[in-house]
């Protein structure tokens, strides 16, 4: 009761008693229109002790809170954004606001993010690599100038070692043992990251590039239109398919004299495209098929070593590229399903060409089993993989064509 009074207490209790008291107020009426939100926020309020400098802070303190209470309840209620047009799962943003592709771009930790590319390299470089091959890896960067980003995936698990090169400072380092490049690709090479890149090349460690410069492939790539291309290959001493064997009469083919009796149609791999394996897909014939078979064993690996593709060419790729079947056979096959038409599309560069050293790499890093050496397993699961993937092809396009008659 004595409290009723204020007399007691002077005049700049009194004040502080206002300043209270209208603390008080702001307080309720900002949790009273805001009660869901605020619940969750655990606002720490500031102690009760009345003097003139509080007063002023608990004031700023809950105009600004106030504000922020006010201004998202505003956005949540009057103005609900769901853009359908949106990526999936983003309906709810301002279109202004979202960056749905990315880049392998580095930047400074300070200063105005406007200023932190001197170069925005238009190609990218990817590399599977193992330490061992350091120098080969290091010549191979040279023929690439500065318009290129260059990732590199250690399957070795060997990173930092790298920072001998001074070119290894602006690459970007992805380790994890003892997977492939198609691995790699599928889960680092998303073709909204790699958007900004006009050309991807994504090849292996073991090529010789003494005879090979990228801006001058690029050129030719440009010049004859070729959306998923290659090097030409000299053949050192072990077996090549003629379609991605060096020629040395021309600057870019697209179409090659197989073996005779191999093409079914001029058009088509192996004499066009890239690609071995599809004579199979047309005959259907077993003594071929076995043949086919025979060759593919001879051979340690038959793998796309170094292909390049361009940005519209590789959205498609990646989505073609199991999860599960990482050395990529028999893609080379199926590449021809991502441009149209594959016979102008797909070639191989022959005026830059590159050599398959045929080095021990990943493919030697499998495991020694039953007394075979470990490369016999990896080609086992390679066939294997490349079995399968036909399968799923033939599969996934027979389920499309049923679903269309229904
Ligand atoms: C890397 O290659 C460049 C160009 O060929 C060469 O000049 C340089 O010495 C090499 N670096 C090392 C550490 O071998």
């Amino acid at each position: 009761m004595s409290r009723t009074t204020a007399e007691p207490y002077g005049k700049s209790t009194g004040l502080k008693l206002i300043l209270v008291a209208i603390f008080g107020v702001i307080t309720g009426y900002c949790i009273g229109s805001s009660f869901p939100r605020i619940a969750t926020m655990k606002v720490e309020l500031p102690r009760l002790t009345p003097n003139a400098e509080d007063g002023k802070y608990l004031e700023k303190v809950n105009s600004a809170l106030c504000t922020n209470l006010f201004l998202n309840s505003k956005s949540r209620d009057d103005t609900k954004i769901y853009v359908t047009t949106n990526p999936r799962g983003a309906e709810s943003l301002p279109p202004g606001i979202i960056e749905s592709e990315s880049d392998f771009y580095l930047h400074s930790l300070q200063g105005n993010p406007s200023e932190d590319l001197v170069i925005r390299p238009k190609y990218l470089l990817a590399l599977t690599v193992g330490y061992n091959q350091k120098n080969i890896i290091n010549t191979t960067i040279s023929k690439f100038s500065d318009d290129f980003s260059f990732v590199l995936f250690h399957y070795d698990g060997r990173t930092s070692e790298w920072d001998q090169f001074e070119w290894s400072k602006r690459a970007i380092h992805i380790s994890a043992r003892k997977q492939t490049k198609w691995w790699y690709a599928k889960r680092f090479l998303h073709p909204d990251i790699v958007a900004p890149y006009e050309y991807l090349f994504i090849w292996d460690e073991d090529l010789g590039v003494e005879h090979f410069n990228a801006e001058e492939y690029i050129k030719l790539v440009r010049k004859h239109g070729l959306e998923i291309s290659q090097p030409g290959l000299e053949a050192n001493n072990f077996l090549t398919w003629m379609m991605t064997k060096r020629r040395e009469d021309v600057e870019v083919h697209k179409v090659t004299e197989e073996r005779p009796g191999w093409c079914h149609d001029p058009h088509l791999p192996p004499c066009a495209g890239y690609g071995d394996t599809l004579i199979l897909e047309f005959t259907g014939k077993l003594v071929k098929r076995t043949f086919y078979n025979l060759i593919r064993s001879i051979l340690k690996f038959v793998e796309i070593m170094a292909p390049v593709f361009s940005r519209e060419s590789w959205r498609c790729v990646w989505h073609m590229i199991q999860n599960d079947l990482v050395h990529g056979w028999g893609l080379d096959l199926a590449l021809r399903r991502c441009v149209e038409p594959p016979h102008e599309k797909i070639g191989v560069v022959d005026a830059q060409w590159i050599e398959h050293m045929v080095l021990p790499s990943l493919g030697d890093q499998g495991e020694a089993n039953d007394g075979r050496a470990p490369w016999e397993g990896v080609r086992a699961r390679c066939n294997a993989e490349w079995r399968e993937l036909e399968s799923r092809m033939a599969k996934a396009e027979h389920e499309y064509v049923h679903r269309n008659v229904q």
